[in-house]
């Protein structure tokens, strides 16, 4: 396992995006029994009661309290589609409430702000999430697909930066500028979507983003730098990707509800190169893949 110097979030997190109710209480339950410390869920993943099913279960079958586990989830700040009803102060205490009672616990080590698209309405939302971290209900506040811009609102308006930042981020999307302001303003770096490369990546029907078929025959292809540089490393791909992100101390979210998988992308412990890590610089793309409805940092 690799060492954490993230300032709050343990670096490597179980993601739940695109998992069902019963299969986030499956992989939750047997990732913590693995060794996982860290899992990340959200209001609209709609797997909330999932993760507390399988909670409930670790708590009563093993040594394992409260405290020895890290759990992120995140208001839905409305916004994103014109029927999207963009959630005000209240609302977000409420979703708030609405998720603690979901996951069943008495506090939330972190919860993040999904996107930006609360537009006008962010700093009530951030206002409100400030409130919470006062409560015992919530440790760390944060946000998530927040730009350098949406940042700044903050600062203008004098009031604490968040704890951390979830962005979308693997070779083909390094943000560097980003990455710079968020290392320098103290705020943890969460990586999210680390395996974005792989041909594996969200192949089923249903799982929605902006990747091209191109961009899946590159991951497809046998000379494709991620397959040479795992060969190289004698490892995994996925592990390879997840390697690249901790070695720059970014915590990171690898979904599967494959067992084998699951443990693999927690069992690594080697080092990129200096070369093999300039040289996957020259990789980027720019922009980003996740989201299908267009780049969140976007959003004015
Ligand atoms: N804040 C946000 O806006 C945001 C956006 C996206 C994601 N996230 C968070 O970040 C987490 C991870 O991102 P993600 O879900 O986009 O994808 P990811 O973890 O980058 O990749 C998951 C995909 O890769 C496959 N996979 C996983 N491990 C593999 C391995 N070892 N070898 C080959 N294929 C493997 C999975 O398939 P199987 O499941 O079939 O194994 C799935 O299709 C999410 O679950 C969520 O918690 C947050």
């Amino acid at each position: 396992m690799n060492n954490n110097t993230n300032q709050y979030v343990p670096s490597i997190g179980l993601g739940t995006y695109n998992m069902s109710s019963e299969e986030a209480e499956k992989m939750t339950y047997e990732a913590i029994k693995y060794g996982y410390r860290h899992i990340d869920t959200a209001a609209v993943y709609k797997n909330e009661d999932g993760v507390a099913r399988a909670l409930k279960r670790i708590f009563k079958e093993t040594q394992l309290r409260r405290d020895d586990v890290f759990i992120t989830t995140k208001l839905w700040p409305g916004g994103l589609i014109k029927l999207d009803r963009i959630r005000d102060y209240k609302d977000t205490l409420k979703s708030f409430e609405k998720s603690l009672m979901r996951l069943n616990l008495e506090y939330i080590d972190l919860y993040l702000i999904h996107s930006p698209h609360g537009k006008n309405k962010r700093i009530e939302q951030w206002k409100s999430l400030m409130k919470l971290k006062e409560t015992e209900k919530v440790k760390y506040i944060g946000v998530s697909n927040w730009g350098i811009n949406h940042i700044n609102e903050l600062k203008e308006n004098d009031l604490p930066l968040p704890d951390a930042n979830q962005i979308e981020i693997h070779p083909w999307s390094q943000k560097p500028e980003l990455i710079k302001y968020l290392r320098e303003n103290n705020i943890d770096i969460i990586a999210y979507s680390s395996l974005v490369p792989l041909s594996s990546w969200r192949h089923k029907v249903g799982e929605n983003s902006k990747k091209t078929d191109e961009m899946y025959k590159l991951g497809e292809s046998d000379d494709s730098p991620f397959k040479l540089l795992a060969q190289k490393y004698k490892c995994t791909e996925a592990q390879f990707l997840l390697q690249w992100a901790v070695q720059q101390n970014f915590a990171v979210l690898p979904k599967t509800v494959n067992l084998d998988r699951m443990k693999e992308n927690f069992d690594f412990n080697f080092e990129i190169n200096q070369n093999d890590m300039h040289y996957v610089q020259t990789l980027d793309m720019g922009g980003s893949i996740t989201w299908e409805y267009g780049d969140p940092l976007k959003v004015q």
